[in-house]
């Protein structure tokens, strides 16, 4: 039985490549043993993740990404059952949100910069939807 989650979280510290390098690391090494797929959204000082695979490690997963000291406020947006996977092609894909086409983040917001504490979960989904689209997903794997 899989799930997809969705959360959103702020960074505890600046997003440097360094910062963002290790947790895909991470991501990239445990994903695949635990089927999990998903992608990594960052922007300025927030991260938007979806998680997907197998209820127990997705919830088991997100318990440990959840106590990770590098970001706080996390807070989930999204919680539901699938029959598919959406990001079955990313071990962890990665999005620097704030080097996506504006228009496409205006599609899903009131400003250019798209606050997923602000809008609803569904909205934020759609916007992962539109990535997957358009090719803009790094890091294919
Ligand atoms: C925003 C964010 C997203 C993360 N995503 C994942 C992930 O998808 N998979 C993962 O194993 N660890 C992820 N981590 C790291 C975990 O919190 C944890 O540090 C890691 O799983 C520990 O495993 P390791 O000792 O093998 O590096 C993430 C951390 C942060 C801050």
């Amino acid at each position: 039985m899989m799930i997809r989650l969705l959360y959103a979280s702020h960074a505890a510290q600046p997003l440097t490549p360094a910062l963002m390098q290790g947790i895909l690391a991470s991501s990239r090494k445990n994903n695949i043993e635990r089927g999990i797929t998903g992608i990594l959204c960052h922007s300025g000082d927030y991260f938007l993740q979806v998680l997907e695979g197998g209820r127990g490690p997705v919830n088991a997963l997100y318990n440990v990404i959840a106590q990770d000291s590098r970001h706080d406020q996390v807070t989930i947006l999204h919680y539901e059952e699938v029959t598919e996977r959406r990001f079955a092609g990313w071990t962890m894909g990665q999005v620097n949100l704030g080097k996506v086409n504006q228009s496409l983040v205006l599609k899903y917001s009131e400003r250019a910069v798209i606050d997923p504490f602000s809008v609803s979960g569904r909205v934020s989904m759609a916007l992962l939807d539109e990535l997957i689209a358009t090719a803009s997903i790094g890091c294919k794997s």
